[in-house]
């Protein structure tokens, strides 16, 4: 960590930052009962703990006034009909925003709030998304072979609730029935008790 002001490259074809301070793999495993097809989950399992993401961070100290940023990846493929996504999170401070660019690939921002809004946002490269204060978010990767590749960028104080998002669950899935990805209500959905 740096408290100069400081710069990185990315590698072209493959957005891999030249200088970075973690990097996270997230596997098959670390995705336990978040898939719909729960029996498809455990076949895939059972074959291989395939890597399903991965993200590159800049460290910078988790205060507010800092920015935390980095890059994900998010590989193509499904499990059962599902496309391989993110975990996704609330911010443990709901009042903060988040801003993504996406680099390379296509897939969908699946959002919603503790109220009850939800929507889902096209991502392809090119295209900035803003996902704002008290929006949970989840990247999915829609494409049947390219990786989907993101810059993001929110506040250093934000912190990450995983446990609602896996108690829960997203109210809208992205799945593949035949005909491409369709956005879909989620019959596991259920709300945390509070
Ligand atoms: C940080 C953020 C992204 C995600 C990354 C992996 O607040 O939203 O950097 O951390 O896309 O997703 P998760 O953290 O949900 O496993
Ligand atoms: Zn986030």
């Amino acid at each position: 960590m740096k408290d100069l002001p400081s710069s990185f490259n990315l590698d072209p074809s493959s957005f891999i930052p030249d200088e970075y301070d973690n990097h996270i793999q997230r596997k098959l495993s670390n995705m336990k009962g978040q898939y719909l097809d729960q029996q498809a989950y455990a076949a895939k399992l059972a074959d291989k703990d395939e890597i399903l993401y991965q993200v590159y961070e800049i460290k910078r100290p988790e205060i507010e006034g800092e920015i935390l940023h980095g890059i994900s990846i998010v590989h193509p493929g499904k499990v059962g009909d599902e496309y391989y996504m993110t975990k996704g999170h609330f911010h443990t401070v709901l009042e903060t925003a988040e801003i993504y660019y996406t680099l390379q690939g296509k897939g969908y921002m699946v959002m919603e709030t503790p109220e009850g809004n939800f929507a889902v946002e096209e991502l392809r490269a090119g295209r900035v998304l803003y996902v704002p204060p008290r929006w949970a978010h989840r990247s999915v990767n829609v494409s049947e072979d390219e990786d989907l590749v993101m810059f993001f960028a929110y506040p250093g104080n934000a912190g990450h609730d995983y446990g609602t998002i896996e108690t829960q669950g997203f109210r809208k899935l992205v799945l593949d029935r035949g005909n491409g990805p369709e956005i879909v209500d989620n019959p596991r959905w259920s709300p945390v008790e509070s």
